[in-house]
């Protein structure tokens, strides 16, 4: 959903052009004497009624609950605190369209108008013990019926703003803002305007209908049966923009998830999110990236409280390459030896172009420092199975957290096959036994996400 801009009104000072949404004065002026309303009842004929004296120009500002009331978005419910409440609950979750964010009994969402707040606008307050006020389908529509009704009955061109009462990120408190509109320019952006001092203001764009609803809640109130109140004095603006027009696009939107919530999600996500990625942009590798994905690797699992793992940075670009084609040497000579053609030879070679390629490559070894020694093999054997598969760990771990610092990397098996020649190359001894090689970059394109697997056969229970 893209927003809509509209035009500001613009006066010229010597130096700068300025526009604002300010007015050199306003008035919040409470419409008194509205009824109680119920399903059905006519709020327009109400406000005509009991504020005769509106003008062209106003806006008339309505609490969400009496268009609820008069629309019929009432739910009869037990009134039985503990049954009402267990009500109210389901009703949230049907009203929701997205969970946002959930803390104790809080629950913040985002509605199938795209509103997010607390408890999908789902009220108790206002209503009859036994009743529970859900918002009006679409405040829009019942602001543009509204402010049409009005020009019928009093021959008056007014705004209508349809408020609901709303917490903000960060700060403690609610006040009013708009969640449906009509006739009032809702947004007014500053962008390229430039102020007395010089400087262009490039983002500020002021939400003027929530600026209503909030400065037309300090003379409605909560509890003095106030509903409805007027502002004057503020130009209005000539446009179709509503209510909507203020709802952030989720794909701008920063906060999209709790906190919380965003933290469950990277747990959910970092394993699976890992593939194996073979082929990558030029862009580099940052240092820091790469020492905190190895850090992360570092915390692995590995038997007798030992620290078994190291993982050589081939940074060194001709001792990489110097490694890579003594290992296609002695590769070669064995598939000769297997009996392969020159050309089956030459395509199997050609897979190991990825470590040749990959902007950095990562050996992880395994230095079983502390493994036990036993009287027979058999349990050295053991011993030695215990210590490779904390190996293997460990480079999960590894491919699992350049995962998470958005880098693709792939494990090669082929230094296991040719542990000598590693060990000879780089001046390692004989203890040192290189578990693979790791291609690192970021991916070419995008892996695709994945979810995680049904466990099918994977999964045995006994
Ligand atoms: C020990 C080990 C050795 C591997 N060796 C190679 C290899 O030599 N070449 C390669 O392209 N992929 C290699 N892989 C990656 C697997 O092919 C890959 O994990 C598998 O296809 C599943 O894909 P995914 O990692 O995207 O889930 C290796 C994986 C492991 C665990």
């Amino acid at each position: 959903m893209r927003r809509r801009r509209w035009p500001a009104p613009r006066w010229s000072f010597p130096g700068w052009t300025l526009t604002d949404h300010s007015a050199s004065k306003l008035e919040v002026i409470p419409v008194e004497g509205l009824p109680e309303f119920r399903p059905g009842d006519d709020l327009t004929g109400a406000i005509a009624k009991a504020a005769p004296w509106l003008r062209s120009g106003d806006v008339v500002v309505v609490t969400s609950k009496v268009v609820s009331k008069i629309e019929g978005r009432l739910v009869t419910v037990p009134s039985e605190p503990e049954a009402r409440d267990a009500v109210r609950r389901k009703l949230v979750e049907e009203e929701s369209v997205r969970v946002i964010a959930r803390i104790a009994r809080t629950v913040i969402t985002q509605n199938h108008l795209g509103i997010v707040q607390a408890a999908s606008g789902v009220d108790a307050s206002n209503v009859a013990l036994n009743e529970i006020a859900l918002l009006p389908a679409d405040p829009d529509a019942s602001a543009l019926a509204l402010r049409n009704g009005l020009r019928e009955r009093l021959g008056v061109e007014v705004a209508v703003v349809v408020t609901d009462t709303m917490g903000r990120a960060w700060r403690v408190g609610q006040t009013d803002a708009a969640i449906g509109s009509s006739g009032l320019r809702v947004l007014h952006s500053y962008e390229g305007q430039v102020d007395p001092q010089g400087n262009e203001l490039a983002v500020t764009e002021i939400a003027v209908a929530d600026e209503v609803a909030a400065a037309a809640d300090l003379v409605k109130g909560k509890l003095g049966g106030t509903p409805v109140a007027i502002v004057r004095g503020l130009e209005i603006g000539d446009n179709d923009s509503s209510a909507r027009d203020l709802v952030r696009p989720v794909e701008e939107d920063l906060f999209r998830l709790g906190t919380n919530e965003a933290i469950a999600q990277g747990r959910r996500e970092a394993v699976p999110a890992r593939r194996s990625v073979r082929e990558f942009s030029d862009e580099p590798v940052a240092e820091e990236s790469l020492r905190a994905a190895i850090g992360a690797a570092l915390t692995a699992p590995a038997p007798h409280h030992t620290h078994p793992m190291r993982f050589a940075w081939l940074r060194n670009r001709p001792v990489r390459v110097k490694l890579l084609e003594a290992m296609r040497d002695a590769w070669r000579a064995d598939l000769v030896a297997d009996g392969f053609t020159e050309d089956q030879v030459a395509k199997r070679l050609k897979r190991g172009d990825i470590l040749f390629n990959a902007p950095e490559v990562v050996v992880p070894f395994l230095v079983a420092e502390g493994a036990h020694t036993y009287p027979d093999a058999r349990r050295n054997a053991c011993e030695h199975t215990m210590f490779t598969v904390a190996g293997g760990a460990a480079v999960q771990g590894l491919l699992v957290a350049l995962a998470a610092e958005g880098l693709g990397s792939c494990w090669i098996g082929s230094t296991i096959f040719a542990a000598d020649i590693v060990r000879e190359t780089l001046g390692l001894d004989e203890t040192w036994e290189p578990l693979g090689a790791v291609a690192i970059g970021h991916p070419l394109r995008a892996p695709e996400p994945r979810e995680p697997r049904d466990p099918g056969e994977g999964l045995v229970e006994f």
